[in-house]
């Protein structure tokens, strides 16, 4: 059985990037559609009913694309939209949530940080999560107040972003973390000065490759990889705003990436 339908994944806006390149690059021949829902952005502020609405209108513009399985790239969405998605719709639904089991487990300090919105922070999904892995450990939770506004604004590697990070992350030098986990896929593009910023023993997660090895793993149960290669699956980047930044942060010239607007 060979199914060449896209592959549909959404974002609050340009972050999701960062899951989708782990997707593309697990799954090459796979044909993916990814909508930046940048004129909403940022999620993590709004209501868990603002999330749900915005999470179903993204969810249906990809399914009238004629997408096989969606990835809501997008912790935010995720935590607050994903149970109602999965009961709304037949089509496979694959979400992101932050990393906290194996930062948990692996941590020698028994002290992790974990850098979300406050939309993913307040969520059950995540209150749930943690209440399981996290019982002798010390959480640092921080709220990543105004940097998704910074990466979309196409000012990740400013100035503004690493001082904006220094006063974010001092809690967690404080209390001497050894993992942190980043709940929000735009953060991974914060991981230069991330690096600069903490200390070297300190090891930053992200959910990027899980999410790629789950949507291969769904894919392949239910018969739904494209294992035949053809020519029509160059990826496609949809964004409701000016597509300055979405093409910039993924190079889309220099990859022949196909980067348009959309109104959704
Ligand atoms: C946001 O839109 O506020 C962040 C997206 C995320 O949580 O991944």
């Amino acid at each position: 059985m060979n199914d060449s339908r896209p592959i549909g994944i959404f974002d609050s806006g340009v972050g999701g990037t960062s899951i989708w390149r782990e997707i593309h690059r697990l799954l090459p021949l796979e044909k993916t559609i990814y909508l930046s829902d940048s004129k909403n952005a940022p999620y993590g502020i709004k209501t868990q009913e603002k999330i749900i609405q915005l999470s179903i209108k993204n969810t249906e513009k990809l399914l009238e694309m004629d997408c096989k399985l969606i990835v809501v790239a997008c912790n935010t969405a995720t935590t607050n939209a994903i149970k109602l998605l999965r009961s709304a719709y037949k089509t496979p639904i694959i979400g992101i949530e932050p990393a906290i089991k194996p930062a948990a487990l692996k941590s020698s300090n028994k002290a992790i940080g974990i850098l979300a919105t406050r939309g993913t922070l307040t969520s059950e999904l995540f209150a749930q999560t943690s209440e399981l892995y996290t019982k002798d450990i010390n959480v640092i939770e921080v709220e990543g107040n105004g940097l998704v506004e910074l990466i979309e604004s196409g000012k990740k590697d400013s100035e503004q972003t690493k001082q904006l990070l220094e006063q974010l992350l001092a809690p967690m030098i404080e209390a001497k973390i050894d993992y942190l986990v980043l709940g929000c896929s735009h953060y991974p593009y914060l991981i230069p000065i991330l690096k600069e910023i903490l200390p070297g023993d300190v090891e930053i997660i992200d959910s990027g490759e899980a999410v790629a090895r789950q949507t291969k793993s769904i894919l392949t149960n239910n018969e739904l990889l494209n294992t035949v290669e053809n020519t029509n699956n160059t990826p496609e980047f949809y964004t409701n705003i000016d597509p300055q930044v979405l093409s910039d942060i993924l190079g889309a010239e220099a990859n022949g990436y196909k980067v348009a607007r959309l109104d959704f």
